[in-house]
Parts: C-alpha cells; sequence; structure tokens
C-alpha cells in the first residue's frame, strides 16, 4: 500500500480511491483521466485505512460495507465526489457530505433486473425447500421417488404483497405474473395508475398487505421511516403460512423479533439476503430450516457488477474532469 501510495503522490492527475476490487471495465475508464488506487486486499479497507488514503484524494468509490461518517469526511480535505458501489446510499452521511460540497452518487436501474431475480430464487427456494432439497442429495439420502419428501408450498396462484413499488419492486411484480399471482403493494403514497397497471398491483395499507399476503417482499430503501418497519406486532399480523423475503437493507427488519417470529412458527419461514448487522447474521437462524440466507448478493450478476462499475466510474468523470453535475447525484434536494 505504501508504494502504491506514494506513487500516486508523485502523479499530477486527480486522485481516486476505490475501496475494494471492483470489475476492470469501472476501473479501465477511471484510469483514463484520473489516478486511480485500488485497494488491493480481498478485505474492507478500514476506517484508518481509509482516512490515511483519503485525505490527498478527490474522488472515492466506496461500497456499501463503508461507511462513510463525518471523521472520515472530516479527513477528506480535498474529496469532492463520492460513487457509492450500489443504489442504496445508507452508508454514507448524506448530510455531511452536502454540507461539504461533496457530490454523493449511487448505482441506480442498472441493478434492477438481476436483484428482482434473486429475489425470485429466494420465493422459489423457501417455498419449494430448494437448499433444504439439494442437502438433502449430496448428504447421499435420496432414495428414489417418495410420496412425501420434501413437500413445499405452491407459489403460482397465492398473494404476493410488495412493500415499496419503486424499480426493483415493479421488476418483481411484472415477474409474478408468469406465476399467475394476486400482487398487492405498499408505498407510503399511492403510486400513479399507470404504474398500478402495468404491475397489476392493487395498493393496499402496510397491515393489510401483512394479512393477506402469502409472500412478503421488502423493497424499500433504509431510511428513518423504515427502520424495523418489519417488527413483532408486523409479524404477529401476518398469515403463519406466510413467508418474507428481504433484498432491501437488513435493519428494515427487526432481526431479533424475526428470530423470535420464527421460533414461535409466527409466519412459515423467510429468505434473506440482507442482515441488520453484516456481516453478522442472528446465530439462530443459521439453525432454521425454515430459512434461506444468501450473503447480500441481489446485484451479484457479471453483467450487472459490470455496468454498476461503468456507473460509478462516469459519476467521478462527471465531477472531476467535466465539471459537470453527477448524472446519479443522490442529495441534489440537499444545498451543495
Ligand atoms: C445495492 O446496490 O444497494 C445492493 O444492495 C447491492 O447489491
Amino acid at each position: 500500500m505504501t508504494r502504491s501510495l506514494r506513487k500516486r503522490r508523485d502523479s499530477m492527475k486527480q486522485k481516486v480511491l476505490v475501496t475494494r476490487e471492483i470489475p476492470e471495465a469501472g476501473v479501465d475508464e477511471l484510469q483514463k483521466h484520473l489516478d486511480v488506487y485500488v485497494n488491493p486486499e480481498d478485505t474492507p479497507m478500514t476506517k484508518d485505512d481509509i482516512i490515511h488514503a483519503i485525505t490527498d484524494t478527490q474522488g472515492l468509490v466506496c461500497m456499501l460495507a463503508d461507511r462513510i461518517d463525518k471523521e472520515i469526511l472530516d479527513a477528506a480535505k480535498n474529496l469532492k465526489v463520492i460513487a457509492n458501489y450500489a443504489v442504496g446510499y445508507d452508508n454514507i452521511d448524506i448530510e455531511t457530505a452536502a454540507h461539504k460540497n461533496i457530490y454523493v452518487t449511487n448505482t441506480p436501474g442498472v441493478l434492477t433486473e438481476a436483484t428482482a431475480d434473486l429475489t425470485w430464487a429466494l420465493i422459489l427456494s423457501i417455498s419449494r425447500r430448494i437448499i433444504e432439497a439439494d442437502h438433502y442429495l449430496r448428504t447421499g439420502r435420496f432414495r428414489g421417488w417418495e410420496p412425501m419428501l420434501l413437500l413445499g408450498t405452491d407459489v403460482h396462484g397465492k398473494t404476493l404483497g410488495i412493500i415499496g413499488l419503486g424499480r426493483i419492486g415493479q421488476a418483481v411484480a411484472l415477474r409474478a405474473r408468469g406465476f399467475d399471482m394476486k400482487v398487492l403493494y405498499y408505498e407510503p403514497r399511492r403510486l400513479p395508475e399507470k404504474i398500478e397497471q402495468s404491475c397489476h398491483a392493487k395498493y393496499c395499507s402496510l397491515s393489510e398487505l401483512l394479512k393477506t399476503s402469502d409472500f412478503v417482499s421488502i423493497h424499500v430503501p433504509l431510511d428513518k421511516s423504515t427502520f424495523h418497519l418489519i417488527g413483532t406486532p408486523e409479524l404477529d399480523s401476518m398469515k403463519k403460512t406466510a413467508y418474507l423475503i428481504n433484498v432491501s437493507r437488513g435493519a428494515v427488519i427487526d432481526e431479533m423479533a424475526l428470530v423470535k417470529g420464527l421460533k414461535n412458527r409466527v409466519i412459515a419461514g423467510c429468505g434473506l439476503d440482507v442482515y441488520e448487522r453484516e456481516p453478522n447474521v442472528e446465530q439462530e437462524l443459521l439453525a432454521m430450516k425454515n430459512t434461506v440466507l444468501l450473503p447480500h448478493v441481489g446485484s451479484a450478476s457479471h453483467a450487472t457488477r459490470d455496468r454498476m462499475a461503468l456507473i460509478a466510474a462516469q459519476n467521478i468523470i462527471a465531477v472531476l474532469i467535466r465539471k459537470e453535475e453527477p448524472p446519479n447525484w443522490v442529495h441534489k434536494d440537499i444545498q451543495i
């Protein structure tokens, strides 16, 4: 790290710090214009490492696992733009960044379909016991077809409740057509009829959605209004046969309440890609058969991650090279 950092200081180009290896497409694009330092380790940078590396850096490409807080922003005396390599940006202190005239950007749109696909992977895996079935076979227990083997729950014809009908929620809803499902959605405010019609989704209150859905899928950003949106009272109001799916942010669900709910069989199970205290996962969830647990891989397809890398690079280049507002500026409403 020291040699690369020294090399960077020698360059006259503006500097960009990339906190973790990302697809080459993005790094190549950045390198055409800028002096780029990519963390060579296969681990996240520590806060101290980021603080040390960021002092003479104009651009930062960071990951959702990097907590970019006031302390880091205070150290980033020359920073002009942050490109979060994710659509969600709850890991960044947006207010402080805005007050310091630092643009914050994300990677919307390009990961919609991959994340919607993964949502369906979770829906199907948990209801049809795919992980359990795979494990069963691999551990040598398959004795041939059996009438009562690994029976699960039907998906087709059931009710899917989508909390948050944004881009990803809509893509999830569209896929439900193929399963002949009834789709309900909840948003704090009802969406235009055109969107409802294109998604074949019916608006309802959160309590109605929780009470009537067979699958509840969460697609909201994490902020003050969605923190622990699903806790004990919400879980208690769901059908005992229902499944909860989350590919948004872990802290939208009170994870301890979920553990309790699953233990008490308040709901049938859950499929999670995200956790309240990543990378830590409540131990009790790991021991449960009625959970499918993925390591935050919603957008993890080659093509999607390539596009995310390019978008992150374009946001950095817009600000540092073209001296323009970045295309995916997330806090336009906060004065910069
Ligand atoms: C995002 O972009 O916010 C996703 O969680 C990353 O997979």
